[in-house]
């Protein structure tokens, strides 16, 4: 096997020991030639071997590293490919029982930068980030399929990347339902955002259903329904879902009525939060869900991303009913959890009413946050409790 070899200066050897998944160009001392989604072998300045990776060429992130060894391995290997896939799958296993939804693989989560592979039911749908996931791909659909996954969708592909998009072999259709916690969800992973569904908040959604009997309930940000369907499994008296895309609406109200829900206690609203928000009225609802999109998907986006997230928050807090709840959250990677809750407590001081935090919420845990990649942490909620 000869890969390219990429050299670490001395000073930057911290990095490296401590696991972090990403090289630097600033890290590098030296290299062979190597082309964008090659694997690559990395090593000390002295010499030692001391991991791999995938060469992404980025302007700052040079390589995407995915094993971190000092014994040889045959990183082209089927075998090699599969333990990482089967490994995953195991993680998840016991999610099993509760739902046939969830991420069986999250990049740098699970030591695989690159690529994404959510699953509903017999279906894996993929994401790619990086050229390097052409060179294993044969592998990583052989490992699906021989974990027993009939139809693989690859729904979007890194820039430059010749993988096709679509059907890899079997096709299926691009709706199908997935149940969660006894609920059934239809997932179009075609015209769907992201691969078709959140299914970060699995967990956060159920706990909605223990606060949601005789209660009024706004969905923000409500995409298909999901916290509504627990709101409303948990005795709601209304639910309000209020989204931007009048397509996800859609399934949302179909998701009410494939499980059996009376639709007279349900609403859409194809409308902006903000703007709903302002026209609203004082005290109709008793627990408000805040889940907006990404606010900051970049450095320099971040001080929009929390006035954002300040303003909706102060709407939501000055129209609650006395001894109501919120949910509220951010899943921008970027505002990290202490910024998040600056940001709530101002939003809090602003409006004047006293408030207490009784969950702290964060991703489910087929989103597994990498100890050696703080990155993999994005997701943070707060339930508030408004008197
Ligand atoms: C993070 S997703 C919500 C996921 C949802 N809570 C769930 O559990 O499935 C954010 C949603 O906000 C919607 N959205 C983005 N900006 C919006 C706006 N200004 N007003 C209304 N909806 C918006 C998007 O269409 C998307 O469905």
């Amino acid at each position: 096997m000869n890969l390219p070899r990429i050299y670490i200066k001395a000073e930057k050897q911290k990095a490296l020991y401590n696991r972090h998944l990403w090289l630097f160009s600033g890290a590098i001392d030296r290299q062979d030639p190597a082309q964008n989604g090659d694997i690559v072998q990395i090593h000390l300045a002295n010499g030692k071997l001391i991991g791999y990776g995938f060469f992404v060429d980025g302007p700052s992130i040079k390589v995407k590293i995915f094993e971190h060894t000092q014994s040889a391995i045959d990183v082209l290997s089927y075998d090699y490919w599969r333990k990482k896939i089967f490994s995953a799958y195991s993680l998840r296993k016991n999610l099993l029982e509760i739902t046939n939804g969830f991420r069986l693989v999250y990049a740098e989560g699970d030591f695989l930068p690159g690529i994404i592979i959510d699953v509903y039911d017999k279906i894996t749908v993929i994401q790619t980030y990086h050229r390097g996931i052409d060179r294993i791909f044969d592998h990583i659909t052989k490992a699906l399929t021989e974990l027993g996954f009939e139809y693989l969708y690859v729904k979007k592909v890194a820039q430059g990347s010749q993988l096709p998009l679509g059907w890899v072999d079997k096709e299926a259709d691009t709706q199908t339902i997935i149940h969660e916690y006894d609920i059934k969800f239809l997932i179009d992973i075609e015209q769907g955002q992201k691969t078709g569904f959140y299914l970060d908040q699995r967990d956060n959604r159920r706990l909605i259903e223990r606060y949601s009997t005789d209660k009024n309930v706004l969905n923000l940000f409500s995409y298909t329904g999901g916290f509504s369907l627990y709101a409303l499994r948990g005795g709601a008296r209304l639910v309000h879902s209020v989204d931007q895309s009048a397509s996800a609406l859609d399934l949302a109200q179909k998701n009410v009525e494939i499980n059996g829900f009376d639709s007279s206690q349900h609403e859409i609203f194809a409308q902006d939060c903000f703007e709903f928000m302002d026209q609203s009225p004082d005290n109709l609802y008793d627990l408000i869900v805040v889940d907006p999109p990404a606010f900051a998907k970049s450095k320099q986006s971040i001080p929009n991303a929390v006035r954002g997230y300040k303003e909706i928050n102060k709407r939501v807090m000055r129209k609650i009913k006395q001894g109501g709840i919120i949910f509220t959250f951010s899943c921008s990677q970027r505002i990290e959890p202490q910024l998040f809750r600056k940001t709530i407590f101002s939003s809090a001081a602003d409006v004047g009413r006293n408030i207490r935090i009784i969950h702290q919420l964060s991703q489910d845990i087929d989103h597994p946050v990498n100890i050696f990649h703080p990155e993999t942490e994005y997701l943070k909620g707060l339930v508030l409790f408004v008197e």
